[in-house]
């Protein structure tokens, strides 16, 4: 179903996110009929530049990052079509009046904030002072939201000067991924699963989300943040809170929201020895991590491991140990559930017994995989093994399960229709430092340092015995 007319106006136009996901995210979605032809999208940008060098810009960037959505030409041109350019000083008075003229006031509105966060409020007083924001208008920001409490709650002052809550989508790509969604549609649309969902029948949930690359050329921004901020007070958190959450009376975005903060709201805080952090050496193929970030003393973290309790009735003795990084073994991201077994062994302690996992695999190659025990083939008696029930979505969904949108693609047509369930609510973003803070102010007082992991392994010694002391172990990372 196409979404109604629009204009977008993309700030950081010609950024690097614009060129890697916004653009081809929008491209694929005109593709799949979702966008009318009258919609217009907008680059705005500092540099000089005319409409068809923006479109030139444009066909770039599709070539490089949606090479086979580009067979047909006459496409490429239809949509690039629907894009004009303004350049645009954030800071100045330079460009508005004309981006005002591009405007049309009886369409959706949308802004895509994707640039600093210091430049948010320029943009927003700009947008108004010169009467282009509307009551009606949207606007998108990206992360990082602040880097702490304080520099959080300051961006949502700054924006609430000019928007209400319900005009802010503040964007966590996380959200936007489709096995992502899917954990709600699992748990909420079975009836399998949410009797179980609880601290009586869950021994513990692991949550990963590993990589290999490292900081490359993003060594500035990220020093300064560390995976802590940069990805567990985010990306991570967000899927602990779809894991944990109470089940809400409907999918819709305040109820989901109001369930996800509760959650962050009884997380206890996290004792010293249960944060591991680490930082990646030299390997065959890449620099240290202090290389890369050009610091020798640098103390940021590329790997962090923690162990989380959600201090709540359902959870109460459930550890959820989460854990992130750079440079690992394998790109791997899953979530995997790990129940409790059987309280008794009608089979005798020597037939072997073991747990149900269900594993939720976010990346590559999305799916879910239920661990089932049965009975060992064979007259040799009773012996008990493992078997995976195992589901590929791309499989099982066939030729649909190979066009899974990319995560912006769904969230930018969610800003659109007015949608706000996959974005997270200002009270959400400022709870989930208040947890942060506290942990990351610890390991400075302490003058804790990263312990060094090698490159392309599970990450450092005492992330392994975090869960090794409580008799438990840590899925294998591999593609
Ligand atoms: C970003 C982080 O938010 O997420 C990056 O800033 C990280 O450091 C990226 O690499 C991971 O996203 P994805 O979608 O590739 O898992």
């Amino acid at each position: 179903i196409p979404v109604e007319d629009f204009d977008l106006v993309i700030f950081g136009g010609t950024g690097d996110l614009a060129r890697r996901k916004i653009l081809p995210g929008l491209f694929h979605r005109y593709l799949a009929g979702q966008i009318p032809p009258e919609a217009r999208i907008v680059g705005a940008a500092r540099s000089e530049m005319d409409a068809e060098g923006y479109r030139a810009f444009t066909r770039e960037a599709l070539q490089e990052f949606a090479p086979n959505s580009c067979k047909d030409g006459g496409q490429v041109e239809a949509f690039l079509a629907m894009l004009s350019y303004v350049a645009i000083d954030a800071r100045g008075d330079g460009g508005w009046k004309e981006l005002a003229g591009l405007m049309r006031p009886d369409v959706v509105q949308a802004f895509y904030f994707s640039v600093a966060p210091a430049l948010f409020g320029d943009l927003a007083e700009r947008l108004h002072g010169h009467g282009i924001a509307t009551e009606a208008s949207r606007i998108v920001v990206e992360k990082p939201f602040g880097r702490d409490l304080e520099s959080a709650r300051q961006l949502n002052r700054g924006l609430a000067e000019y928007f209400t809550e319900e005009q802010i989508y503040r964007i966590d790509h996380y959200l936007g991924k489709e096995t992502v969604q899917n954990l709600m549609a699992v748990r909420f649309g079975n009836v399998l699963f949410e009797p179980l969902w609880n601290a009586q029948f869950v021994d513990h949930i692991q949550v990963t989300v590993a990589e290999t690359v490292g900081v490359g050329g993003r060594g500035e921004y990220y020093d300064k943040s560390g995976a802590m901020r940069d990805m567990v007070q985010n990306h991570l958190m967000q899927l602990l809170c779809l894991i944990a959450m109470e089940p809400p009376s409907k999918f819709d975005p305040d109820a989901v929201r109001d369930e996800k903060l509760k959650v962050i709201r009884a997380l206890d805080p996290v004792a010293p020895e249960d944060i591991v952090r680490g930082q990646y050496r030299a390997g065959e193929d890449g620099p240290s991590y202090l290389e890369e970030v050009g610091d020798p003393r640098s103390t940021t973290e590329s790997f962090i491991a923690l162990k989380v309790h959600v201090a709540n009735w359902r959870w109460n003795g459930t550890p959820f140990y989460l854990r992130t990084g750079k440079r690992l073994r394998a790109r791997m991201s899953e979530i995997v559930v790990v129940f409790k077994e059987p309280p008794h062994s009608i089979f005798g302690d020597d037939a072997g017994r073991s747990a149900n996992i269900l594993t939720i695999r976010l990346q590559p190659d999305e799916g879910m995989t239920l661990q089932v025990t049965i009975k060992e083939p064979g007259p040799g008696g009773m012996r008990l093994i493992d078997v995976p029930l195992d589901m590929s979505f791309a499989e099982a969904l066939g030729e649909s399960g190979n066009q899974m949108p990319d995560a912006y693609e769904r969230l930018i047509m969610d800003v659109v229709r007015g949608n706000q369930t996959l974005f997270m609510r200002g009270d959400e973003v400022e709870a989930a430092w208040a947890w942060t803070d506290p942990l990351i102010a610890g390991w400075e007082a302490r003058r804790d340092k990263p312990q060094a992991y090698h490159p392309g392994t599970n990450g450092p010694e005492d992330s392994l015995m975090l869960l090794h002391r409580d008799g438990r172990r840590w899925r294998d990372l591999e593609a």
